[in-house]
């Protein structure tokens, strides 16, 4: 396939996206069991996944590789988008960095080209650092012209500083997180600004981490920290009134996503096989349309996070 050809394959993903920061934590996730989630993976009909140079400072792209070279490759009609990332330990974020992250990717993941490569959480950086010339937005430019990627975009939390990176233009995939999900609305304006200008959208961490697939008392974190009373009220709410209906709250997290029209896919974070089938499973759960009305009157969030 040409890089033409990668870039429009870009748009034609499924709905729903394997995530794989899980398959970067080597301390709880065997190589065993991150192998088997990749292979469970590939066996579905799933056709995109997402990592990232950093999950594990390599590991879940190692783990992905492994499972790419028995495939003799990516197999055609699949996307995967990675992303690049700043120093594990020194923070740099330069475009020699950038550089590295790149060229190490390819090797782990044994590819010569990426569909899709965003800008990893470059709020952690300077802006200036990051904009600057011959910076880490310019080499993925470089990259871009070279025909070594695809379709570039950005990776990260906070709205602002996104729609600041989305300005200066050229990018055409955004990733959002844990704010487009039942309990935190924030990303809202983004979405919409990156559906006027026919974007890519990713729409990650819609269990806001784990709380809406596990459950409030299981899990009561929201985005990698303790959750506040008001977002445990509102989850253990969400939970009684789904099961009223009969519905997984997962189901309805995911849900929420899927069903709206800008999105390009959703983004799930999984580490083990079952999780594929799990999934979809609560993509496909009928859901009543007036539970919907119901959950947004129990309220969620529309300040960042
Ligand atoms: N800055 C960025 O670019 C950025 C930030 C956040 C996320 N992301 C992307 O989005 C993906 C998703 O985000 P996330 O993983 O942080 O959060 P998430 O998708 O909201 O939640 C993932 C968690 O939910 C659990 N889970 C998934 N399916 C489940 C099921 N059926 N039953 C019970 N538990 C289930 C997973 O467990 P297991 O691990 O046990 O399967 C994992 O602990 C990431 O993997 C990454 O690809 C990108």
């Amino acid at each position: 396939m040409t890089i033409q050809e990668w870039g429009e394959a870009a748009r034609r993903v499924t709905p729903l996206c394997m995530g794989c920061s899980g398959l970067g934590n080597s301390t709880e996730v065997s190589d065993e069991q991150a192998t088997a989630t990749v292979r469970a993976f590939f066996n579905s009909p799933l056709n995109f996944l997402d990592t990232a140079a950093g999950y594990g400072d390599g590991e879940s792209e190692r783990r992905i590789g492994i499972v790419l070279r028995e495939l003799g490759g990516l197999p055609k009609n699949h996307v995967l988008s990675t992303k690049v990332d700043r120093h594990a330990e020194t923070g740099d974020f330069s475009g020699e960095q950038t550089k590295r992250s790149l060229e190490r990717s390819l090797e782990l993941l044994g590819l010569n080209h990426f569909q899709i490569v965003l800008l990893h959480d470059p709020e952690y950086s300077n802006w200036e650092h990051v904009t600057q010339k011959g910076g880490a937005v310019d080499v993925l430019r470089d990259y871009q012209a070279q025909g070594i990627i695809a379709r570039i975009g950005v990776g990260m939390g906070p709205i602002d500083l996104t729609l600041r990176y989305l300005d200066l233009g050229g990018f055409d995939v955004v990733l959002t997180h844990n704010r487009y999900t039942l309990l935190n609305r924030s990303a809202e304006r983004l979405i919409q600004y990156a559906a006027e200008h026919n974007m890519i959208i990713l729409n990650a961490a819609v269990y806001g981490g784990g709380i809406l697939a596990r459950g409030p008392e299981a899990f009561p974190q929201y985005m990698y920290r303790d959750a506040d009373p008001v977002t445990l009220d509102r989850a253990s709410k969400m939970q009684a009134l789904c099961s009223e209906y009969g519905v997984p709250l997962p189901a309805a997290a995911v849900q929420f996503s899927t069903r709206d029209p800008r999105i390009t896919s959703t983004v799930i974070g999984m580490s083990r096989p079952e999780r594929i089938q799990q999934t979809l499973d609560y993509a496909n759960h009928p859901i009543p349309e007036e539970l919907w009305p119901r959950l947004d009157a129990i309220g969620y969030e529309t300040g960042d996070i």
